[in-house]
């Protein structure tokens, strides 16, 4: 299987990442690609909103994994991985990895932990979808590392050119250093309101400052109560209500990362026939 690795991340709070990996990887499922979802983040929001109602009292989560690698300890692919209602799979999270994450300050290697993991998975999926902590410290640094590349969920009226800037960074060391195939597939506006001329505004003029460096994904996100109930019944938007119009940007979205992946393809067979 040829799987691609997309770290969800920026490293502001509450920009709609989780909700991405859990409606983009269902999306992508729904279109016939097997999927494993990585919950990266100590709080652990992904895993409840896949219905794990108590994180912390998992005995395996990405926390045990990332020690067996760590402590060079062999381990089944689908150890500790949840078969979620939905048909997609979880690599949960708790509060555990940020133990983690201040313990890889001593270890060597501590970038490509995680990478270790996905690579001994990524045989078995097509799609494996990164759910990243909002900081730019050890564990976004390893999803970098692992992933093909990464998508930026942003609500328009807080990204700023500083925030996006440093996430910029990040992303060219980790490119320079250690993944020199890592891309940006784009940022993606969550939590719009089109209603609001501010909102609209300030996507005209990212697609315009951006839009030749960095994609600017053509959908955007609405705002919709319907998305906070659909996580506390522990489901994506499309069990929860498949024909709302979050449900519907999230397919949106879902063909144009596989379009992204088509072309990608496309490219490198080009480059192999030459
Ligand atoms: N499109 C949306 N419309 C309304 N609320 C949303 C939307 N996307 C996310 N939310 C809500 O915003 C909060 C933060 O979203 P979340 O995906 O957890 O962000 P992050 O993972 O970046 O911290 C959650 O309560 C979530 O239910
Ligand atoms: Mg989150």
């Amino acid at each position: 299987m040829n799987c691609k690795v997309i770290a969800i991340e920026n490293q502001k709070g509450g920009t709609g990442k989780s909700t991405t990996a859990l409606n983009l990887g269902v999306g992508l499922k729904m279109k016939g690609k097997k999927v494993l979802l990585i919950d990266a983040d100590p709080q652990g929001s992904l895993s409840i909103s896949l219905g794990i109602k108590r994180p912390d009292e998992l005995d395996v989560s990405l926390a045990t994994l990332m020690s067996k690698v760590i402590d060079n300890k062999p381990f089944d692919d689908d150890y500790g991985i949840i078969h979620c209602n939905e048909g997609i799979d979880l690599m949960p999270c708790n509060v555990e990895l940020s133990g983690i994450e201040s313990y890889l300050f001593t270890v060597m290697s501590r970038e490509c932990i995680m990478r270790t993991y996905v690579n001994q998975v990524k045989k078995n999926y097509d799609y494996i979808l990164i759910d990243c902590t909002p900081s730019l410290g050890l564990l976004p640094i390893n999803a970098f590392v692992a992933a093909d590349s990464i998508i930026v969920p942003s609500q328009p009226r807080i990204l700023s050119t500083k925030g996006l800037d440093l996430l910029l960074r990040t992303y060219s060391q980790v490119k320079r250093g250690i993944n020199p195939d890592l891309k940006i597939d784009g940022i993606l506006f969550t939590m719009v309101d089109s209603r609001t001329v501010n909102d609209r505004s300030v996507i005209e003029s990212m697609r315009e400052s951006f839009g030749m460096k960095i994609n600017v994904f053509n959908t955007v996100i609405p705002a919709s109560v319907r998305v906070t109930e659909a996580n506390m019944e522990g489901k994506s938007i499309f069990a929860y209500d498949g024909k709302c119009k979050v449900a519907d940007a999230y397919k949106k979205l879902t063909k144009e990362v596989l379009d992204i992946a088509a072309r990608e393809k496309a490219r490198f067979r080009d480059d192999g026939s030459r």
